[in-house]
């Protein structure tokens, strides 16, 4: 066997094995919260490549829970990350824009100062420390505003939405890179083609836009293919109070992607079209 993912049911982990030769395990049998039971797994299958795509993605609830989410997105990928390295194996870990403070007027670079605003981005932070310190072959992939034609997201949340509503309110000060999971996945699969440079790289769609305007294309391209299509009503972070506050800049610049592995991410448009193909082909069941 040569990649192992940890993350069965998630948006990235089902998009791996919809794309590639891949061993998938997670909960029930393996979790997070027992972290040893997954590193003797790793050891005992011995796999060339690791891929954790688990993680404790409730960015609001970890407000609420920052220990699990410090156990789950911290601890658990320093044991996953030492136990792949005892056998030799690369490991790709997928972490978060929400590592980084917002602050920046450009979108963020690799090597860019950290500083998250919320539980969530520092669990994914000490995370991806554990990674790099534990595994020399550590390759920390850092995505941003992932969707997928399943799963909990914001293009599914934005049709249910539309099937009920005439305007749905949405921010329009919070500017990232939308990733449909399967191109994230492809760019996952091939560097581990090749695992053969280590460190952090960020891996987003191509271009860039506000949730408010993700919002607008995603009822513009909707609409065109007969979907569910709403009117967006644009509003302030501060007018739309969470839990967890969100980076107000989470663009995240994947030059050093292209330049050391010779993979560019598809512009987020034309990714979000193959998604909702995919869920118009499916009947439009986003519930
Ligand atoms: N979603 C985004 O917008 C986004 C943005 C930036 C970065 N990321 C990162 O991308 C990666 C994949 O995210 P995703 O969108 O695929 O997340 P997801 O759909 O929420 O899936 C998370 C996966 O983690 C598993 N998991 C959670 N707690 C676990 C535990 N205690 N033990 C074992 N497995 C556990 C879940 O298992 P169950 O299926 O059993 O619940 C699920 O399979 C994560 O590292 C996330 O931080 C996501």
């Amino acid at each position: 066997m040569t990649i192992l993912v940890i993350g069965r049911g998630g948006q990235v982990a089902r998009a791996l094995a919809r794309r590639g030769d891949v061993e998938v395990i997670g909960r029930p049998d393996f979790d997070l919260l027992q972290p040893d039971a997954i590193a003797a797994e790793i050891v005992r299958r011995r796999p060339r490549v690791v891929i954790n795509a688990a993680a404790y993605t409730a960015v609001d609830k970890a407000e609420d829970e920052p220990d699990a989410a410090m156990a789950i997105n911290g601890e658990a990928v320093g044991a996953i990350a030492r136990s792949s390295a005892e056998i030799g194996a690369a490991l790709l870990h997928v972490s978060t824009d929400y590592v980084f403070a917002g602050d920046k007027s450009a979108p963020y670079v690799e090597n860019d100062p950290t500083g998250p605003t919320g539980a969530y981005g520092a669990s994914k932070l000490r995370g991806e420390q554990l990674a790099l310190a534990a595994n020399p072959r550590a390759i920390v992939l850092r995505t941003a505003w992932v969707f997928d034609a399943c799963g909990a997201n914001f293009v599914r949340t934005m049709l249910r939405l539309a099937k009920s509503r005439d305007v749905i309110t949405v921010v329009a000060d919070q500017h990232g890179c939308p990733t449909f999971a399967d191109d994230l996945a492809a760019a996952a699969l091939a560097i581990a083609a090749d695992p053969h440079h280590a460190g952090i790289y960020h891996c987003a769609g191509s271009g860039e836009t506000t949730w408010a305007a993700f919002a607008e294309e995603i009822f513009a391209q909707s609409r065109a293919r007969g979907g569910p299509h709403a009117h967006v009503k644009h509003i302030a972070s501060a007018e739309f109070p969470t839990r967890a506050k969100r980076p107000a800049n989470s663009r995240l610049d994947c030059a050093k992607l292209a330049r050391e592995y010779g993979f560019v991410m598809r512009p987020w448009r034309e990714a979000l079209g193959a998604c909702l193909d995919e869920i118009a082909a499916g009947g439009w069941r986003v519930e």
